[in-house]
């Protein structure tokens, strides 16, 4: 398949984490194209997937990815997608902050138009940065040593092309993935 892996980042992690992505999907024999957000890029086609990459910092998605799924959703709502969302909540136990950081995950799709078929979240290492002041809840409770798991990394390439199986087989109408006979 064609992957395009769309990320944001502020820190470097959702870069890391991208990049072991792309690289895990060219073992597979995928031809992917990784792209940073803020490269002079606008205008996505010719894919059969997508995997858009955002971080969480301060309360809030990565303001560049916004604008590119406001930009594009169209095109991407015609492609099994996954968002994956960086962040330090995503290493937590407390379901306060898991609600929080699900709540800010939801209204930022929302906002956007992009219904992706999957949301994961990954843990991001945390900072000692992280005791300036962020809106969401319980974020200094977190002792988690955990960074992020690289075998649930590797799991979100598997379920994208679960997914880019399921929407060949449930396709009555070959146009709607008509780019999509290239999937390997
Ligand atoms: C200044 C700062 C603020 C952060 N705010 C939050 C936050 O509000 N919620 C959260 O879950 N994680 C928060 N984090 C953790 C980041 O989401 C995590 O470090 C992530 O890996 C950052 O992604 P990036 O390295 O791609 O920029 C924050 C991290 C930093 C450095």
């Amino acid at each position: 398949m064609k992957l395009l892996n769309i990320y944001g980042t502020y820190k470097g992690q959702t870069r890391r984490i991208c990049e072991f992505l792309s690289e895990e999907a060219k073992k597979s024999r995928h031809n992917v194209a990784l792209i940073e957000v803020t490269e002079n890029f606008h205008n996505p086609k010719n894919f059969d997937a997508i995997i858009i990459g955002a971080p969480v910092i301060k309360g809030r998605l990565h303001s560049d990815i916004y604008q590119f799924l406001l930009d594009n959703k169209s095109k991407l709502n015609n492609v099994p997608g996954i968002f994956l969302v960086v962040s330090l909540s995503a290493a937590s136990n407390d379901p306060e902050s898991r609600n929080e950081i699900e709540r800010v995950t939801h209204d930022f799709l929302k906002k956007t138009g992009w219904h992706p078929d999957l949301i994961e979240h990954v843990t991001g290492p945390k900072s000692h940065q992280l005791d300036i002041d962020s809106p969401l809840s319980g974020l200094n409770k977190i002792r988690s040593k955990k960074y992020t798991d690289w075998q649930q990394v590797k799991e979100i390439l598997l379920k994208l092309e679960k997914k880019i199986e399921k929407a060949q087989s449930e396709s009555c109408d070959p146009s709607l993935y008509s780019h999509a006979g290239r999937y390997s």
